[in-house]
Formats: C-alpha cells, structure tokens, sequence
C-alpha cells in the first residue's frame, strides 16, 4: 500500500526519524532554492572504522558523534554477530564492549554484510582475536570494480594464509601476525585501514609506504593511539606501527564528515540557494572552497559551521579527482551537477574510480549536456599524473533542467539526482532513495528544513 506523504507535514518514515526507508520514492517539485540550516554529525568513512577498531580492545570503548545511517548499522551487526555487545545511548553515542568477541557462522556474517565494503576491515582484528576470519564477498558502490588485492597482500604480509572462496574469503593465522613492510601501489583508503587494523597488534613493526592520509584515516590513527597503539606518522606517505601486546577501548568523537557537507554546499549552488552546514570545518575542506569559489560560490566560516551559496552566476571549473589532499573523488558528483547551471564549459576529471560519471546519463535526461569520455583526456593544465582507469566528463552549460523519473544507482550519484531534481523545473520521480540512507542521516528532515517540496511514496 503506497502512503502519499507530502513534505509540508512532518515527514513519517519506516524508522520514524526523518528517514528514509527502503522502497520509498520520492516525487519531487523542483525550481526552489534550498535555503536554512543542516547539521553534519561524525563522518560515514570514520565512524564505520573506529567501530571495527573497538575489537581489537580489551575495554569497552565509546565512540561520539556516530551518525544514523545504514552503514553503520551493517558494522553493528556484524560486531554483534561476533559477540561484541553495542549499546546506543541516544544522541550518537555507541558504547562497545568486545569482551564477549566469538567467532560467528558464515551465514550470520553474510546475512548482516549488507552493501558494504566495511567487513574487509575486520580480517585483522579478528584474526588478533580468534586466529581466524570469514568475510563474504563485499557490497559498497557500484563505481568501479573495487577490488581488494592491496588488502590481501598485506594480510599474507602479516603472515595470514587467505584463501579465495566462492561465497568470500577465509583467513587464518594459527600462530599470530608478525609486523611486515608494505608499499601500497596506490594510496588506497580502505587498504590503509586495512595496515593500521592488522599492524597494531602484530608482533613487531610494520612500515607502510605511499599511505593514504585523508583526515578520517588521521582520526583513525588517533582512535588506536588511544587504545595504546604506536604509530608514527612520518613525511611523505609513510606510516611506521610498532605492535604491542594489549589495546584498551578508546572514548573519541567523530571529525564532522566532509563529504555530505560538501553534497550540502553543492545543492546550494545548483539550487542557487543559501545553507548554513553546522559542525562544517574549513581546514579540512581547503581544496573544495577553493573550487566551491572557483565555480562561483561564496562561503562565511563561523565557529560552528560554514554557510554556503552562490555569489552570483555560476562559472565553469576544471577538475581532477585525487587523493587527499586533492579533490574527494566523492564530491564531484554533486558538483557536476551545480556545473550544468555554469555559464561555459567545465570539465571534470575522474581519476580515483573507472565508473563514477554513470550517474550523468539520468542528467542528461533532466536536460544536462553532459559528455563523458571513458578513457579521460590529457590536458595541459593537469595538475594529478594521468591513470590508466581514469574518466573525464565535460559539462556544456547553462542548461535548464527538467524534471524526470530517475532510479537512484549508488550514494552520491543519488544525492546528486535528488539536488538535480530540487534544481529542475517541474516534477521528477526519484527511485532506490534508500541507498541515499547510507551516507546521509535524516535525509528527509534536512530537505524539508531546507523548503524541498516532496513527497514521499510508500
Ligand atoms: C573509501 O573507499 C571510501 N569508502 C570511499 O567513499 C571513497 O570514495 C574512497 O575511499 C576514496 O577516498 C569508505 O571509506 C567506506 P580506495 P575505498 O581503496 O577504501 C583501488 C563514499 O561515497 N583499489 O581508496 O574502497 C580502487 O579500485 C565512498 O563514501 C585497488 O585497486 O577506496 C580505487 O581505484 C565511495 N585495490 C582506488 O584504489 C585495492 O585493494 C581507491 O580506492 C583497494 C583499492
């Protein structure tokens, strides 16, 4: 039975809190600003890590700041499948006690897994804690292939055996992981966390080479410093671990997560709106206000949050996608969808994933003049080394948008469709929003807080 629910009423979801729920559609009426204030709570890409990391301890730890989204919710599960008990005080706030860590059944692990790429992370911590690990075969965005040869290497650096199974991956270490030396071919994220996890309690000392240093890795390593971890964080992309015999559970707060506040600054430009993003910290955004402003936006720094919108017409930009401190390959997609406003032609290079400019085709149906050239192109003025994988889109503007009926394919590109559609004349149908409940918490509260007009279907 599908439950018309318009955006003027406080919006009931499946959970109640302003969210969304699986099987919900939206239809959105667009043409208005967003204008008003969002709150950010702690990062999607932080929280999930540290939650993982409260295994490896010997006390309950406390994490703050935990936003309610899917994500996190999957890491849960699959901590209390493994016997960690997770208590929910309200207001963010998760205390995790693994003192009751058992090995859990694959079909437990499975069914919890969900659509995320989180449960690689556990190999190392379980393997400290059992000698032994399951992981089925991962979800996360459908954006490139995503493959996790950087993480099993360094697992059978570590001494683990890993063995590829049709269903995951099983792992074993009878006699316990020893430090190794690790060069990351490229400064992967996941495959970072991945080293920090294993090394921590591994005995010995680890080196890890061409690391990824995003923020919420930094947080990370100040989440196992914590727990009595010594890593050393040296100049240019090392890491040094030395491994010692007992972690303690930590009390941290999560940093602010930059990517949905980014997706928020967007959504004012291409709505040529005003929003003020609380719990928004500048010197983790440098690289995006500089581009935000390049495209024509104005930002004001307060103590507490930074306000986005637009100074005036919209201007073309020219765009690599990096590692940090580069431009977050998670913030293009909203971005691109503010450059299809721009007067001129902007181009937007894809340099971290081979299949994050799909989402642009539903654009184009919205009226965008969208180009993507799937090997990318050289360009003089390129700043970030050319990648075999990489794309490139070009977006010819301005191009008015109009409404259509469009199916959600994986986080941001979804995001980016609900802000075309809030941006478009006319109505549009906005299928799969649930995805959207992964990364972005109370979705549906902050659009209303900001005069989206919607509804909700089912
Ligand atoms: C993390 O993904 C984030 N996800 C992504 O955010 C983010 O886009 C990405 O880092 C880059 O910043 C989480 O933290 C849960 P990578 P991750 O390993 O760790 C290749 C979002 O929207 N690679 O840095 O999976 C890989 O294919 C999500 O919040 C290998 O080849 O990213 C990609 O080309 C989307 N082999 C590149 O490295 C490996 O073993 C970067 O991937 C691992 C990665």
């Amino acid at each position: 039975m599908s439950t018309l629910l318009s955006a003027s009423a406080p919006t009931p979801s499946g959970n109640g809190n302003g969210d969304l729920a699986s099987g919900q559609v939206l239809k959105i009426r667009g043409g208005r600003p967003l204008t008003g204030r969002v709150e950010v709570k702690g990062a999607k890409n932080l929280a999930t890590k540290a939650m993982v990391a409260a295994l490896l301890g010997e006390t309950e730890s406390v994490l703050r700041d935990v936003p309610e989204i899917s994500d996190v919710n999957v890491v849960r599960s699959l901590l209390e499948v493994h016997g960690v008990t997770v208590q929910d005080d309200g207001e963010g706030v998760l205390r995790l006690d693994p003192r009751g860590a058992v090995s859990a059944h694959f079909e437990e692990i499975d069914a919890h897994a969900g659509a995320s790429r989180i449960p690689i992370l556990f190999c190392g911590p379980l393997l400290h804690l059992l000698g032994q690990a399951f992981i089925p075969d991962l979800g996360g965005c459908r954006i490139g292939d995503r493959p996790i040869d950087f993480h099993l290497d360094a697992l059978r650096s570590f001494g683990a055996t890993v063995d590829k199974l049709p269903s995951g991956i099983r792992l074993s270490a009878p006699e316990g992981l020893h430090g190794a030396n690790i060069t990351l071919p490229y400064p992967s994220v996941g495959a970072t966390e991945q080293v920090l996890l294993t090394g921590v309690r591994a005995r010995g000392t680890t080196e890890l080479r061409n690391a990824a240093i995003e923020p919420e890795i930094l947080h990370l390593i100040a989440v196992l410093q914590k727990m009595g971890a010594i890593i050393s964080y040296e100049p240019n992309r090392v890491i040094f671990i030395e491994g010692v015999d007992s972690l303690r559970g930590y009390d941290h707060r999560c940093i602010f997560d930059r990517n949905e506040a980014a997706s928020w600054a967007c959504a004012a430009l291409a709505t040529d709106g005003d929003i003020f993003v609380g719990g928004a910290k500048q010197p983790e955004m440098l690289t995006f206000l500089n581009v935000f402003r390049k495209a024509g936006g104005e930002f004001d720094i307060h103590e507490d949050g930074i306000r986005f919108h637009r100074g005036g017409a919209l201007k073309p930009v020219t765009v690599e996608t990096d590692v940090h401190p580069g431009f977050m390959t998670d913030w293009q997609q909203p971005l691109i969808v503010a450059l299809t406003q721009a007067e001129g032609t902007s181009t937007v290079h894809e340099t971290v994933y081979e299949n994050r400019l799909g989402f642009t085709r539903a654009l184009n149906q919205m009226g965008a003049d969208i180009v993507v050239h799937p090997e990318g192109f050289a360009s003089p003025e390129r700043r970030v080394p050319r990648r075999a994988l990489e794309q490139a889109a070009v977006i010819t503007g301005p191009t008015p948008l109009h409404g259509a009926d469009v199916v959600v394919p994986d986080l941001r590109g979804g995001y980016s469709y609900v802000i075309a559609a809030l941006a478009a004349e006319g109505e549009s149908t906005v299928r799969n929003v649930e995805i959207i409940r992964r990364g972005y918490e109370k979705f549906l509260d902050k659009l209303t807080a900001l005069g989206a007009d919607y509804d909700v279907i089912g």
